[in-house]
């Protein structure tokens, strides 16, 4: 393949989506960006300057000003705002409860979109994950995959993260949550999930996380020999 190459994989909350493309820019050589994280950020900025997030017109507002910065190597979470390091705070459930609302937001979308096309200008190999990488932000992507898991499997791995953590297990309200999540961002306006027209479909349901990786270099690869 003569141009870096751009790898976008979208799909669902909960498919080990993001172990998964870390792992597989690690053994590319590539950097990983992760997109779902830049909504995060927003979101942080959202709560930190007491703006309901659900009122569309104040979230666009500060969303066009937000000083965001992210970290491109698979093997460290470094995600800015404001230069401050917010990487562990964006994992937390005030930000995870926001962030549909925010990311529905269109001129937050429109923002994270340029910035995330800047980010991957095609001069470097990169893996992108997301929700509109393939059909929206990289439309030229040179491989598309979109990594599904049923939301049974799903919430059993959040499930048994939980329980790993300390939390107490709720295997039904975890299941819940993953159909809520999954019918906000696929039955939103702006930019709903979906798998774009030419990506590949992998459902992990049955494989490891180091299965659907060596899966992912084998398309990789298929790719390349395609285009030789
Ligand atoms: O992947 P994640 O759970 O960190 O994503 C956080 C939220 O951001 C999730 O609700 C979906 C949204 N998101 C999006 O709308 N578009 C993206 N490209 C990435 C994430």
């Amino acid at each position: 393949m003569s141009a870096p190459l751009t790898v976008a994989v979208d799909g669902p909350a909960g498919t080990g989506k993001s172990s998964v493309s870390r792992g597989l820019a690690r053994a590319l050589g590539a950097r990983y960006l992760n997109t779902g994280a830049m909504y995060r950020i927003v979101t942080l900025a959202v709560l930190r300057a007491g703006l309901d997030p659900d009122d569309a017109a104040a979230v666009a507002e500060l969303a066009s000003g937000v000083d965001l910065a992210v970290g491109f190597d698979p093997d460290e979470d470094l995600y800015f705002l404001g230069g401050e390091d917010v990487s562990v705070e964006i994992r937390g459930d005030a930000v995870t409860k926001a962030v549909s609302a925010v990311s529905a937001v269109p001129e937050v979308r429109t923002r994270l979109v340029d910035r995330q096309r800047e980010l991957a200008d095609g001069t470097v190999a990169v893996v992108v994950e997301g929700r509109d990488i393939g059909t929206v932000v990289l439309p030229d992507a040179d491989l598309k995959v979109f990594l599904t898991a049923s939301p049974e499997e799903r919430a059993r791995r959040r499930n048994d993260q939980n329980v790993e953590s300390g939390l107490p297990g709720d295997y039904d309200a975890v299941l819940a949550d993953v159909l809520r999540r999954d019918h906000l961002d696929s039955t939103r306006a702006v930019s709903p999930l979906r798998a774009a027209d030419d990506a590949i479909v992998v459902d992990s349901s049955d494989w490891t996380q180091s299965q659907t990786v060596a899966h992912l270099l084998d398309l990789v690869e298929q790719r390349a020999g395609a285009s030789r």
